[in-house]
C-alpha cells in the first residue's frame, strides 16, 4: 500500500537499503524490551474493540462469557474467531461443543457484558434468552447474533483460538454498538 506520510516505513526501508543492515533487530528508541504483563495488558487494550458475548449449550446447561477477541476471518467461507482463556469456568465447554453463538452487544448491554465478564454470576437467570437451533442460547436484543460451528481450535498461549463458521445472522435491535478502551466500557 501506498504511504505518502514523510519519515514513514517506506522512507525508513530505503535508508535501510543504503545502510548495513544489523542481524538483531533493535527496539526503537523510547521503546521497552522488558515488559511485564500489566504493561503487556495496557498497551493491547488501547485498541478499541466492540464487545460480544458467547455462548454454547453443554451437558443441557447454557454457558456464555464476554469476549473482545472477536473479529471476522473470511467471506467464503464465511468464518468469524475469538480467543478463550484457559482459565475460563466455560473452558470445557466451549473445547468441547460443537457449536457457539456470539452475540455483539449495544451501547446500552454494559450490564449485560458485566454480568458475563463476572465468574460464578447467575448469567442466565437474569438475561432474556431463548433456544436456538440445537438448543444454541440465543441472548435478545443484541446488535447481531452469529449461529455458528466450531471449525478449528489452534493453541495460543493461556488461550485457544476458536474459529466458527456462520451458519445463521440474527438482527436485532439497530443502535450504537458498546466499545471497550483502555479497560473500560465507553459511555456516550
Ligand atoms: C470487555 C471484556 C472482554 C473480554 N474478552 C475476553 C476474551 O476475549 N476471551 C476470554 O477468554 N475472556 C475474556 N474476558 C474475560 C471473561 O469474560 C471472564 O473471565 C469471565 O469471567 C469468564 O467467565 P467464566 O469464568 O464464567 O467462563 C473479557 C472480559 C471483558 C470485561
Amino acid at each position: 500500500m501506498d504511504d505518502p506520510t514523510p519519515g514513514s516505513e517506506n522512507s525508513a526501508e530505503k535508508t535501510a537499503a543504503n545502510s548495513t543492515r544489523t542481524e538483531t533487530p533493535q527496539p526503537a528508541a523510547g521503546g521497552d524490551d522488558a515488559f511485564d504483563q500489566r504493561t503487556f495488558r495496557r498497551a493491547v487494550g488501547q485498541f478499541a474493540t466492540g464487545v460480544t458475548v458467547v455462548t454454547t449449550l453443554f451437558e443441557d446447561q447454557p454457558k456464555g462469557l464476554t469476549v473482545n477477541s472477536f473479529t471476522s476471518v473470511s467471506l467464503a467461507p464465511p468464518l468469524v474467531l475469538w480467543n478463550l482463556g484457559e482459565g475460563s469456568d466455560s473452558h470445557r465447554a466451549f473445547m468441547e461443543s460443537e457449536a457457539f453463538a456470539l452475540h455483539i452487544l449495544h451501547a446500552g448491554q454494559e450490564g449485560l457484558a458485566k454480568r458475563f465478564a463476572t465468574r460464578g454470576a447467575d448469567k442466565f437467570g437474569e438475561t432474556s434468552w431463548r433456544s436456538g437451533p440445537g438448543g444454541l442460547p440465543l441472548l435478545d436484543n443484541c446488535l447481531i447474533s452469529l449461529e455458528c460451528q466450531v471449525e478449528h481450535r489452534y493453541p495460543g498461549g493461556d488461550h485457544a483460538i476458536i474459529v466458527g463458521r456462520v451458519n445463521a445472522i440474527h438482527h436485532g435491535e439497530p443502535g450504537d454498538p458498546l466499545i471497550f478502551h483502555g479497560g473500560s466500557f465507553l459511555t456516550r
